[in-house]
Order: C-alpha cells, then sequence, then structure tokens
C-alpha cells in the first residue's frame, strides 16, 4: 500500500530522508509492503533545484494537504514545530519526529494529543540517530520491567571526547569538526553543555517506566569544563571520560542525571568512540542489553525516521509483517573468502625451517604479517606467524603442506583476524 508523506525541514536529516528513499524505496516496498511516497517537501530555503517532488515554503500546505497521511517533522526547535505536529495530529494524520528537545520540554500537549488522535507519533530518531533504541524498549524487551538506563546519546560530545582524547585536540577544534560533519545541533550549545543528551534520557526514562519526566529535575552537566588534563589522569588511573545519561529507580525515585562520568576501560560503554552512541538497558528479565551505532547524521537519522513511517503504516492498514524472500543466496565460495589468519606451530629449531614454510607460504600467494619464534628449551618450538589477507582455500591448502613437513610436531593452528574497526565494517 502507498503512505503518502510531506515533509517540512529539508536540512540534515530531512536531505537524509529524501536519499535514503531515492535509493531503498522500491527495496522497502518489497520487504515490508508499505511504498513511501515523498508528496512535498517543506523548507523556508529554496531546494527545488535539489529534489524532483513538488515543493513549497509553507508548512500550512503540507498539514492541509488531505491527501497527505503521515507528516515527517525535520525542523527542530519549539515553535512552530509544536504546532505543526498537534496541527496535523488533529487533522487525522500520523506524525513522526525527530525533534527530542520539543518531546521532553513540551511534549505533555503532544503526547495528549496522540492519545486522543487518529493518527499515531513516532520518534525513534530523537533518540539515539540510527539505534532502534525506542523500538527495542518498546517491542523487544517489552516483557521486560526495566531497571536501569545508561546511554551515550550525543554524537557531537562524545565526537569531541574521542578527538581530544586519541589526537590532543583542543575542545574548539574537535568541536568545529563535529558540526562540519552534520552532527551537531544548530545551536551547538545543547549539544556540549548536555541538554540535548538530557532530552533523550528524558525520553527514554518515560518509556522504560512510564513516568512524566520533567527536565527541571534532571541533574545536567555538559563537557564544556573536562580539559585534556581530566581525561590525561583519568587515563592513567584506567577510566575514560564520558557524556552518560543515567537513569535507574531506587525504591520508586527516579535517578535521572547527565553528566560526565568516569568509567573503567572495561565497562562496554568505554570502547563506544567519535559519533557512536550506545544505550544499556537492564532488564528484570533479560539483564543488560545494549544497543551501539551512529547516533547522529543524517543517513543514519533518516534510517530511523524512515522505519517509524513503515511501522505506522504496517499498523494502520494491518499489513502483515511477513518475511520476504527474494530468491535463494548465492554463497561467497572459500577461494572468494579473503581473511587476516593466526597460525601456531611447533617445530625442530634448526637452519633452513622458517625458509621452507615461508616457501609454502609464497607458493598460495599468502603474505606473512609478522613472525614470532620462541626461544624455549625443548625439542619443538612454538612458532607464530600472522598473515595479510589471504585466500581461504589457499590457506587450508598450506596448513596441510606444513603439517607434512617432517620438522612440524603435531597440528597446525590456524584462526582468522577479523579486524573489524570501531564502525563494526
Ligand atoms: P537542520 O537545521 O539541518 O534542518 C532544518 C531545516 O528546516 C533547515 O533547512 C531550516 O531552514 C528548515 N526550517 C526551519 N524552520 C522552518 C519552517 N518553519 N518551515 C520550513 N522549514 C524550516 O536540522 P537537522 O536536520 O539537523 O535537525 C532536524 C531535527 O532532527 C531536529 O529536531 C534535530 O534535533 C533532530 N535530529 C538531528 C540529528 C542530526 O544528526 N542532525 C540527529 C537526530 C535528531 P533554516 O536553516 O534556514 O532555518
Ligand atoms: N546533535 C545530536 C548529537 C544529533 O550530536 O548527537 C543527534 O540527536
Amino acid at each position: 500500500m502507498k503512505i503518502r508523506c510531506g515533509l517540512i525541514g529539508f536540512g540534515t536529516v530531512g536531505s537524509g530522508v529524501y536519499t535514503l528513499l531515492q535509493k531503498h524505496r522500491t527495496d522497502i516496498y518489497k520487504k515490508t509492503g508499505v511504498d513511501i511516497e515523498l508528496v512535498t517537501i517543506c523548507d523556508v530555503r529554496d531546494i527545488k533545484d535539489k529534489v524532483n517532488v513538488p515543493v513549497t515554503g509553507s508548512w500550512q500546505d503540507v498539514v492541509n494537504d488531505a491527501s497527505i497521511d503521515v507528516v515527517i517533522e525535520l525542523i527542530g526547535g519549539i515553535e512552530p514545530a509544536k504546532t505543526i505536529i498537534l496541527s496535523a495530529l488533529n487533522a487525522g494524520k500520523s506524525v513522526v519526529t525527530a525533534n527530542k528537545k520539543l518531546l521532553a520540554e513540551s511534549g505533555n500537549d503532544i503526547f495528549t494529543a496522540s492519545q486522543k488522535a487518529k493518527g499515531a507519533l513516532a520518534f525513534e530518531a530523537a533518540i539515539g540517530g540510527g539505534i532502534p533504541c525506542v523500538a527495542a524498549l518498546r517491542n523487544g524487551l517489552v516483557g521486560n520491567a526495566i531497571q536501569s538506563v545508561v546511554g551515550i546519546l550525543n554524537g557531537t560530545t562524545n565526537y569531541i571526547l574521542t578527538r581530544m582524547a586519541e589526537d590532543g585536540m583542543s575542545f574548539d577544534e574537535a568541536l568545529k569538526l563535529a558540526q562540519a560533519k552534520g552532527y551537531a545541533e544548530a545551536d551547538p550549545t545543547f549539544d556540549i553543555e548536555g541538554f540535548d543528551a538530557a532530552h533523550k534520557i528524558a525520553l527514554l526514562s518515560m518509556l522504560a517506566y512510564n513516568v512524566r519526566v520533567s527536565m527541571q529535575n534532571i541533574y545536567i552537566e555538559g563537557i564544556t569544563k573536562i580539559t585534556s588534563l581530566d581525561i590525561k589522569y583519568a587515563h592513567e588511573m584506567g577510566y575514560t571520560i564520558k557524556l552518560l545519561g543515567v537513569s535507574r529507580m531506587v525504591d520508586d525515585k527516579l535517578d535521572i542525571r547527565l553528566q560526565p562520568v568516569m568509567i573503567p576501560f572495561t565497562h562496554p560503554l568505554a570502547s563506544v568512540r567519535n559519533e557512536f552512541n550506545a544505550v544499556m538497558y537492564n532488564g528484570d528479565m533479560t539483564g543488560a542489553v545494549t544497543l551501539y551505532g551512529k547516533g547522529a547524521g543524517s543517513l543514519p537519522t533518516a534510517s530511523a525516521v524512515v522505519s517509524d513511517v513503515v511501522s505506522i503504516a504496517q499498523k494502520q492498514n494491518g499489513i502483515k509483517d511477513s518475511v520476504y524472500i527474494a530468491n535463494d543466496a548465492q554463497y561467497l565460495s572459500s577461494d572468494d573468502r579473503m581473511l587476516r589468519y593466526y597460525v601456531r606451530l611447533h617445530t625442530e629449531d634448526r637452519a633452513g625451517i622458517l625458509s621452507k614454510i615461508s616457501g609454502v607460504f609464497a607458493s598460495y600467494n599468502i603474505s606473512i604479517a609478522s613472525v614470532i619464534q620462541k626461544e624455549v628449551n625443548a625439542p619443538y618450538v612454538p612458532l607464530v606467524i600472522t598473515t595479510h589477507a589471504a585466500r581461504e582455500a589457499a590457506m587450508h591448502k598450506a596448513k596441510q603442506d606444513i603439517e607434512q613437513f617432517n620438522f612440524v610436531n603435531g597440528q597446525v593452528m590456524v584462526i582468522p583476524i577479523e579486524d573489524f574497526n570501531s564502525t563494526g565494517e
């Protein structure tokens, strides 16, 4: 079925929604049964040369268009965003928004209106950018009583802290870079003083504990007072400094705060770097569940907006969310699978052995990255070799050949090395 959308705000996130739909509209339809049509795009700027969709400068054109099912509000701020959302809900439309400031500071009227409205209100994009942390809470973890929510909830500040810690950058340099990458809010004070992340921990707490949370009751402290020296001293003690939203129920009382916190290097959130965000829910049934991903930026946030549109359309139109299978998978062959390897063997310690072993690798076009031989007083010494990316089939053959040498004792241990970087690639 077709769902007709009006998009208001063609900035960082709005343009991401447009790009995403240009690329994936057909696939989304095949996977979900929902065909998302952008009927009109509204922005105060002149954008007609950037899109192949009718444009307007007046949001009323979108809200008053009877043919539009879903209004996507992506202008940010309180007004006119609030009026737009309320008008759209009153007009029987559904609303998708990324506007955490509005929902956290002034959401009561909107939540009340959405309860009475025919349409739905969805705001996955308001928290954690591309991370489906609202869906996880409302669907995946619905069988739990949530006991705590802890998160790195602002991409800009996490990016700044990472650059300061890893590159010795100044706060100002790192902020400029974060702005250039489109992570920061229009007014970056909201990021660096912690208000943006505080909005998000407030919204997550409302969803987690089903209580109304007012911003005045949240202790908020940003990162502007953190210096490189604090980061260095923290590192020396085995800690890293992160801007954390922390919210937990203590004897039915909400402990909620947003502040820079020192966490040990071993904590799962300590490895969350750059613009990445992570949310840790503690459910009474599941224990800790951590979600990690890009918490800001054009396309990650657009992904959350589009998922909201799809789920609204599916629910309202009773579309069965069945599994879409296009065809049989084609599999990568062992000859095409390229991996780095750790190879460990035990060998006699005498002249010419290393060259025979390296000769086997060379014959299969496997390039050696490092070699370590331990000096031990035993008939066989351990030899550890790592390789550059090599074909899996070639490595299997090399292993078999090396095991045939009479100077090699026992089997050769081969373990792939997956050099996942912090982006998960
Ligand atoms: P941008 O400032 O990049 O985009 C907003 C766009 O809306 C601008 O082009 C702006 O024009 C336009 N606009 C402002 N007022 C109106 C109006 N009355 N009518 C029509 N157009 C208007 O913001 P973002 O895309 O970054 O953010 C949008 C929302 O998404 C915000 O609520 C933000 O908090 C949220 N968000 C942003 C993320 C990000 O990574 N950037 C991530 C998650 C959420 P002009 O600039 O000329 O005012
Ligand atoms: N400015 C926000 C951030 C955008 O840096 O995380 C995502 O809400």
